[in-house]
């Protein structure tokens, strides 16, 4: 992959509540590390943007740490017109908070509602905006794994969609391994459980 320039998103976003409150997700980033790290001793040109994780060893790849889903898209922004191919293993918020304060909120005895407004699809807005890059997402599924990863697919103009269902043992957050499927235009191809190092490699392999 020596000259493929390969950006690679990892691990959750986080959206502020308050100075010291947020709201996120149980992603690890680990799925997206392996990527990121397979595809580095392939020989690529690798961009890590990764969400605030527990430390990874990345020995020398090229990473940008952000923390919101705005931050992630404009780091992604920087990368994407010369990139080769966009992996977008990030577990973005799907949600941030409206009027999120940047003070500490005290309690007054009373409940706190907060208004959830949806955050924009990163992965949908490289799909309309891509020429030649590839674009490979993922889909995190408790239900109806193949249909709604198909909707995905098409909705995102992704490439390819790795879906996942997070109910089955050995698959989903904060495993090594996984089980997935590989979804195309015209084909579904449904892998057996590995570990996530494993699956980096076969995605990897889409692109070669
Ligand atoms: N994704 C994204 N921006 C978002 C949400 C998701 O780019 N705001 C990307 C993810 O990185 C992943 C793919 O879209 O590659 C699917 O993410 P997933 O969490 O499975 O689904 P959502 O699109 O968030 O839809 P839902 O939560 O309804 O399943």
């Amino acid at each position: 992959m020596s000259g493929k320039k390969i950006v690679v998103s990892a691990g959750p976003t986080v959206e502020p509540i308050d100075y010291v409150r947020f709201i996120s997700n149980k992603s690890s980033g680990k799925m997206g590390y392996n990527i990121a790290i397979e595809a580095f001793k392939r020989g690529a040109d690798v961009k890590l943007i990764s969400g605030p994780v527990n430390p990874i060893d990345t020995d020398g790849i090229d990473k940008i740490n952000i923390r919101t889903n705005e931050e992630l898209k404009d780091a992604i922004e920087k990368e994407f017109d010369d990139c080769h191919a966009l992996i977008m293993s990030a577990a973005p918020t799907d949600y941030k908070v409206r009027n999120a304060s940047d003070k500490k909120i005290k309690k007054d005895g009373n409940n706190l509602n907060l208004e959830l407004i949806e955050n924009i699809d990163i992965l949908k807005y490289f799909g309309n905006k891509k020429n030649k890059q590839i674009l490979i997402g993922f889909a995190a599924e408790t239900d109806d794994l193949i249909k709604n990863a198909k909707i995905k697919l098409e909705s995102k103009k992704a490439d390819y969609i790795i879906a996942n269902d997070l109910k089955k043992k050995g698959a989903g957050f904060d495993v090594d391994t996984n089980i997935a499927s590989i979804l195309s235009k015209d084909k579904v191809d449904k892998l057996d459980l590995m570990s996530k190092k494993e699956l980096a490699n076969k995605i990897l392999d889409l692109l070669v």
